[in-house]
């Protein structure tokens, strides 16, 4: 039998879906129009409109950005009715708005929650993040090896040639010397031009994606939710915050970050269960987009707990007047 904090875990689960799924569906008549702000903004409205109305007294840890930067969704925000468990949400109402607005692959609506305490409070700084899916040996990889030596130590782990091993990777110019070093073993590079946390997920499910490992430096907060996602589906990840200025700096050590070189394991950027939902806005390879017949709206949500390794995909018809 299960207890009330239990069932009441695996209710809030299924609220969460709902959040996730008002904000792709919010965002539906934007996907390929050329318009990111407006897609994020009515992602936005969606996921807070619906997130109010979740029993819990929740907090905003990862959002939208400082208080005097984000209208909606800062960081700090409380949301929720303010009646149920005391929960900190960590969330991205679109990720990959670019994506969005060229109607490109792998948009994400995506929000995770857990108890108090359970993500790191991480600033909207870059972060060098590393990321392999379950099965290998704890520490198989490490941010402390070259981009070679990575794909080499995966390719023995798997029991593969350098060549057989994909790594996903955002295409950017501060990654060039990292591409080239990735190629020079033989392995294949999947470029991504936006949205690292689906890239992170890619690894949890290779049979599927395709993809092996993800490397190279993107968002902070981006990081926090693919732990929280690998948390969940499995496999292993790390993230070291990088910092361009003071301001950077400034800004870690108000969110209470003080060792500003520490590597952080998955489990040392979310230290306790969490529950994680995303929603399609465009097709990928892990979750279908948003199709529009006359009438409906469909939508693929995926929704994990941690604790119980759970991975469910919820298709959504929704009627449209
Ligand atoms: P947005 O959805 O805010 O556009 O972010 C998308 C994203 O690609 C993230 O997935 C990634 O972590 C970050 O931007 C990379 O930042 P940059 O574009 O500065 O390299």
């Amino acid at each position: 039998m299960s207890n009330a904090a239990e069932f009441q875990d695996r209710m809030l689960s299924l609220g969460l879906a709902r959040v996730s799924e008002a904000a792709a569906i919010a965002s539906a008549t934007l996907v390929g129009r050329g318009d990111e702000k407006a897609a994020d903004q009515a992602a936005v409205n969606a996921m807070r409109e619906q997130l109010n109305m979740l029993d819990i007294a929740g907090v905003v840890v990862i959002g939208e950005g400082e208080r005097d930067e984000a209208p909606m969704l800062y960081i700090g925000e409380e949301v929720g009715t303010g009646t149920g468990p005391g929960v900190d949400i960590a969330l991205d109402p679109l990720e990959g708005t670019t994506l969005t607005a060229k109607d490109m692959p792998n948009a994400l609506t995506v929000i995770a929650m857990g108890p108090r305490g359970s993500m790191l409070h991480a600033p909207d700084v870059y972060m060098d993040k590393l990321a392999v899916g379950p099965g290998y040996p704890e520490g198989v990889v490490s941010l402390d090896m070259s981009p070679a030596e990575r794909v080499k130590a995966l390719a023995a782990a798997k029991g593969c040639a350098c060549e057989d091993i994909t790594v996903c990777i955002l295409e950017r110019p501060r990654h060039e010397d990292m591409i080239a070093e990735v190629r020079s073993t033989g392995a294949a590079i999947r470029l991504i031009t936006d949205g690292d946390v689906a890239g992170v997920m890619h690894c949890a499910e290779s049979e599927t994606t395709g993809i092996d490992m993800y490397m190279g430096s993107g968002g902070a907060p981006e990081g926090v939710l693919a732990a929280a996602a690998l948390k969940c589906m499995g496999g292993q990840m790390f993230g070291r915050l990088l910092f361009r200025n003071d301001d950077e700096r400034g800004r870690a050590s108000k969110a209470g970050i003080t060792d500003f070189d520490k590597i952080y394991t998955r489990d040392e950027l979310v230290t306790q269960d969490v529950i994680f939902a995303a929603t399609g806005v465009t097709d990928g390879s892990l979750l279908s987009g948003i199709k529009r017949e006359v009438g409906y709206l469909t939508t693929e949500t995926i929704l994990m707990r941690s604790k119980t390794g759970s991975v469910r995909r919820m298709i959504y018809r929704n009627p449209v007047s």
